[in-house]
């Protein structure tokens, strides 16, 4: 074709059309801006945990994001990274595979911007989750195996012409770890305590984006505090670590929402992590029972793996006779698993068989000691 043949209006069209955008996009992100003004930090509560002597727990309450988890400041920086990155105008349809929280996050955030929200999960999602992403305006497809969310999320959003956010992928690269995060808020509510430099910060891993970003966060500020990743039965994240190996794959997903994948995902950074603890299922779901009783509401299982492994450190600093902190994760609330982890009838349909925990956890509550179940 002859220079003069190009089809100089259909190029104008798309030039106006990505001013338009760019316009929307300013606006996109001054919508993203004000709802971060409004939901401010959240705060980060001593856990009376008994006769614990020296050393001081904290949790930081996740929960109290406006779409109650910490996937909240996730999908917060997923939108934010998509609008500066060109990927997300007007007319994009959002897609996301999750197993629930971050799609709960996502479509809040999507019907703040006006976009439309497909989330691809599995079909054992918990139906409070569920009801709570349909609240938000977004759309919900079921897939039976848990391990193929991602690759139909792929496929749904080549059909619609979307953009496909991929949280497991993008989770640490989209998150501003230098700054106004997690770990910068939490550092700096410490600084007044009596331990201000924690010795351990405890947290599970889905993408691995939040323990990715604590890590860096230590080292860019160079503090000593060590980070442990809890992680549940299934999951890759252990072995992986332990190996060295970020192929190595699992066959059984993981039954604790949120945390533990069947690989080692990319947001997950095996080199920056101290510490992983395997978690058994039947403990993270005592210790989530256990902890609401103390803290005074529910939480959600994966809270109750980040406190099972945060008594395992508190054991080990006493062993070891030294003093200090631990802060780990409210990740969500138990609201969410009123009919799966807080349902008896659901747990023996599992085959989880908590009481063995229920019974160790009663015995630190008077000793102190956490002996093995
Ligand atoms: C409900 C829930 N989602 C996700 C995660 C993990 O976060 P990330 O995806 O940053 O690894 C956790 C961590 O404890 C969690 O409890």
């Amino acid at each position: 074709m002859m220079y003069s043949e190009y089809p100089i209006t259909d190029a104008t069209d798309v030039i106006r059309q990505r001013r338009t955008d760019r316009r929307w996009v300013t606006q996109a992100l001054e919508l993203l801006t004000a709802e971060a003004g409004r939901s401010g930090w959240t705060p980060l509560i001593p856990f009376h945990a008994p006769d614990l002597r020296e050393i001081d727990i904290y949790l930081k309450d996740e929960s109290l994001h406006p779409t109650g988890s910490l996937k909240h400041r996730l999908a917060r920086s997923l939108f934010t990274h998509g609008l500066c990155n060109g990927d997300i105008g007007p007319q994009t349809t959002i897609v996301e595979a999750s197993s629930g929280s971050t799609a709960v996050s996502e479509a809040y955030f999507a019907q703040i911007l006006g976009l439309d929200f497909i989330a691809v999960i599995p079909a054992a999602t918990s139906r409070e989750k569920i009801a709570l992403i349909e609240r938000h305006g977004g759309q919900v497809l079921m897939v039976d195996d848990p391990a193929d969310v991602v690759r139909t999320a792929q496929k749904v959003t080549v059909q619609r012409g979307g953009h496909f956010m991929d949280q497991f992928t993008f989770a640490s690269q989209a998150t501003n770890w230098r700054e106004g995060n997690i770990a910068s808020e939490l550092f700096h509510q410490m600084r007044r305590e009596k331990h201000p430099v924690p010795e351990w910060i405890v947290v599970g891993a889905g993408t691995g984006g939040t323990s990715t970003s604590i890590a860096r966060y230590a080292r860019f500020t160079g503090l000593a505090t060590r980070i442990a990743v809890v992680d549940p039965e299934g999951s890759a994240f252990y072995e992986g670590w332990r190996r060295n190996d970020i192929s190595y794959v699992t066959s059984t997903p993981s039954r604790i929402e949120g945390i533990g994948r069947t690989r080692v995902e990319r947001s997950f950074v095996p080199n920056l992590i101290d510490e992983v603890l395997p978690v058994p299922d039947a403990a993270s779901i005592a210790t989530m029972r256990w902890a609401s009783r103390i803290i005074g509401r529910r939480v959600g299982a994966s809270t109750g793996t980040n406190i099972w492994g945060t008594l395992q450190l508190v054991q080990r600093l006493g062993t070891s006779r030294r003093t200090g902190s631990i802060v780990s994760l409210i990740c969500d609330t138990g609201d969410r698993y009123s009919s799966t982890y807080y349902n008896d009838e659901w747990l023996a349909a599992q085959n989880i068989d908590i009481a063995p925990f229920e019974r160790t956890l009663e015995d630190f509550t008077s000793t102190g000691v956490l002996r093995a179940a």
